[in-house]
This record gives structure tokens, sequence and C-alpha cells, in this order.
């Protein structure tokens, strides 16, 4: 299986494509006491991942000392689709670092939006670890590797881990993955391989009006968003296809027979065909006003387990990848109230930037931030 490069403008993981089978999220609460402690974090973060990304071990070690690797994955390591990104929170930005005046200028605590009901044990975070591989084992290894050399700076404070069945959607290579309420789920998705979308609506650019040191970064939306499967597998049919707008099946638009049918909203101007609140018409209204709204969708979903009530607790991390923020809010806002609502829950997450990517050995990520 292929390796992720690591090097590059931007880190290099947020467009591969395919999209690794498994990913996880995992953020920090940063403990280095300064300035000079956070540089030393990111260069650790560096370092390591970059190892990681190429397959390099620690030399083996006297057997008296704790070994200096998990051992997982044994002495030949796979490159598995391994990639990680890492991101950061606006809590970062407060009076500790005195970073303040370099926050991305939309860079907030993420706040209650539409039916949400965030849980703070699970919510936000000064820093944010994106790993994607192919296998758990090498997700597990990655994550004990990082926070092993990282932890005199910065403690674990929530996690969440997935899948995803591997292709960037319409655009990548295969099928497009269906999400936990078995509808295709990535169809009207960005180009993640043309570097021209790429640049108009993910990465952030060098007159975006944002502090210099962002440029190339990207605006990195998490909502876990919980479904309440049971009830969802007692709705019929066509009523889940009309809270959509595309049949289930097919994954084509309502009305048509192909996943890719082009869509036409203004020859259908009283939504008989594709109902005015459904998901896909309320995200993408193909209004003029509404054009520059267009994210980079790359979630997965998550299975935990059952609530206390009997209840499976499984759902969907969306992530999005933005150039600006407001991409993201006015979708949200438009989609505030659909009827999807009734079925799903979002209950943590949190708004990051992605840093940009180091392009030559010896710098590190956030290098220009500090
Ligand atoms: C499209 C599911 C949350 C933005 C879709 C599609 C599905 C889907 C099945 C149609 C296929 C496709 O084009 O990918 C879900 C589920 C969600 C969720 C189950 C929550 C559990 C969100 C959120 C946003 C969002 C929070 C952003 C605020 C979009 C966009 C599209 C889309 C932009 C493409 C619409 C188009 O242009 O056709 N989603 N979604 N979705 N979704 Fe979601």
């Amino acid at each position: 299986s292929a390796r992720v490069p690591f090097a590059g403008a931007h880190q290099q993981v947020i467009t591969h494509d395919p999209v690794a089978a498994r990913a996880s999220m995992s953020a920090f609460r940063v403990t280095a006491q300064d300035r000079g402690e956070l540089a030393e974090l990111f260069e650790i973060l560096t370092a390591t991942i970059a190892d990681l990304q190429a397959g390099r071990l620690p030399d083996s070690r006297d057997p008296s000392f704790p070994a200096r690797e998990t051992g997982i994955l044994g002495a030949e390591v796979q490159p598995d689709h391994l990639g990680i990104a890492v991101s950061v929170g606006a809590s970062l930005f407060d009076e500790r670092f005195g970073l303040a005046d370099r926050k991305p200028k939309n860079l907030a605590k993420m706040p209650f939006l539409a039916n949400d009901r965030l849980d703070p044990q699970r919510s936000h975070g000064d820093l944010l670890l994106t790993i994607e591989a192919d296998h758990p084992d090498t997700m597990q290894h990655a994550l004990r590797q990082i926070m092993r050399a990282a932890r005199a700076h910065m403690v674990m404070a929530w996690t969440i881990e997935g899948y995803s069945r591997g292709t960037g959607g319409g655009h990548g290579s295969g099928q497009t993955p269906r999400n936990l309420m078995g509808f295709k789920d990535g169809t009207n998705n960005l180009d993640m391989t043309d570097d021209r979308v790429m640049d108009e609506f993910v990465w952030v650019g060098a007159d975006d009006g944002e502090p210099e040191w962002a440029v190339g970064g990207s605006y990195h939306v998490v909502r876990v968003i919980r479904m309440f499967v049971e009830f969802w597998d007692r709705t019929r049919i066509v009523e889940q296809e009309q809270i959509f707008g595309r049949h289930k099946v097919s994954g084509a638009p309502l009305g048509s027979e192909d996943e890719f049918a082009p869509i036409n909203h203004s020859a259908d101007p009283d939504g008989e065909t594709i109902p005015l609140d459904s998901h896909i018409r309320l995200a993408t209204p193909q209004t003029p006003d509404a054009s520059g709204d267009v994210i980079l969708r790359r979630g997965f979903s998550y299975t935990r387990g059952v609530d206390g009530s009997g209840q499976l607790d499984q759902g969907l991390a969306f992530v999005s990848f933005q150039r600006r923020l407001e991409q993201f809010l006015n979708i949200q806002a438009r989609l505030d109230g659909e009827p999807l609502e009734e079925y799903i829950l979002p209950e943590g997450g949190g708004f990051f930037f992605a840093l940009p990517g180091v392009e030559d050995e010896g710098t590190s990520l956030g290098a220009r931030l500090l």
C-alpha cells in the first residue's frame, strides 16, 4: 500500500487521494510553559511524524531499558497509507504563548450551531492530530510514538476513531463510500487531485488578509455527529430520500438514475423533484450568492459501542477543510432546521486551523507561527 509523502507546501495527508480506510482524531491540551517549549513541541511532532510517514523505526535498545517503539508493527513497517496532520485550536492563541496577534482571523472556539449539544469533554483543544492509515494498529503505533515523544508538552483531551471506504468520492479512485445511514457520502465533493481547485477553495492564499505564517494552511472543522440509527432504520425509504435529495441505492439526485447526473434546481423551482429543504439543496442551492460556499469534506464513520439506554452510539465524524471559515458557516447556517436534524445530534468536535506544510528538511511545522 502506498506511502503518503510528508514534505510539501501543504500537509499532504489532507488532500491525499484515496483516503485511507481508517482515521482518528485526537485533541490535546498543550502543557508547554512558554514559547520556547512550544517550539520544542512542534519540533518533536515534526521529526516524529516525518519518521513515521517514512517508515523509519528508532534503533533497538538494550533490553534492560524500555523499548524505543511500541513493537506493535514488528520489525518491518509497511507504509499502510499512514498520514498525519497537525492543526491548532483558537485556545493556543490565548495569553500563554503571546500569540494572540497571530491567530488566523476567523479562528474561534466552535459555538453551538444548529441543534448541537456539545460535550465539553469531547470538544475543542489546543492541538488536533489527525491520523489516517489502512489498519488500526498502524494508527495506534503512530499515536503512541507521538504521545511518548511529546509527553512533556501535551496531554490528550479526547479522541475518536473511525473508518471510511478509502476513496475520495466521485472524483477519486473507486466507489463513493456510504455513511452509516446507508447513503453514498462524497458524491459532490471537491477533486482533491486538482491543485487549482484546492488553491481556490481549501488553502489560505497570500492575499487573504491572514497572518503570513498561515498561508498554505486551511481552516479545519470537526463535528462529531451522532446518528440515531435505530430510529433511522425504521423510517420509510422515500422519506429518507427526500431528506437527502438523493436516491439511496444509486446515490443519484432524485429524479435521475446516474449518481453523477447534473442537477439544475432552477428547472425545479418548487422542489417537486428535489425538495427545497433537502440536505443537498440547502447545502448547494445553486444561487449566485452561495457559489463560493464550497468545502472539502473528508469525514469518516465512527462506532463506539452502546450508550446507557441501550442505543447504538454511532455516527459521522464530519471533517471539512476550507480557505475561509465562512464557506463552512454559510452552509451550516442554511442547514439549520433541516429535516435531517431529527435523526442526528452534533456532540463534539471543534474549529481548528491545519498548519501549512514544511518543504525543507530541518524546518518544523509551525516554525513560521513562532
Ligand atoms: C452532501 C450526508 C452533515 C455539507 C451530502 C450527501 C449526503 C450527506 C448523503 C449527498 C452525497 C454527497 O454529495 O456527498 C450527511 C450526513 C451528515 C451531514 C449524514 C450528518 C450526520 C453535513 C454538514 C455539512 C454538510 C455538517 C456542512 C455544514 C454537505 C455538502 C454536500 C453534502 C456541501 C454536497 C451537496 C451538493 O452539492 O450536492 N451529505 N451530511 N453535510 N453535505 Fe452532508
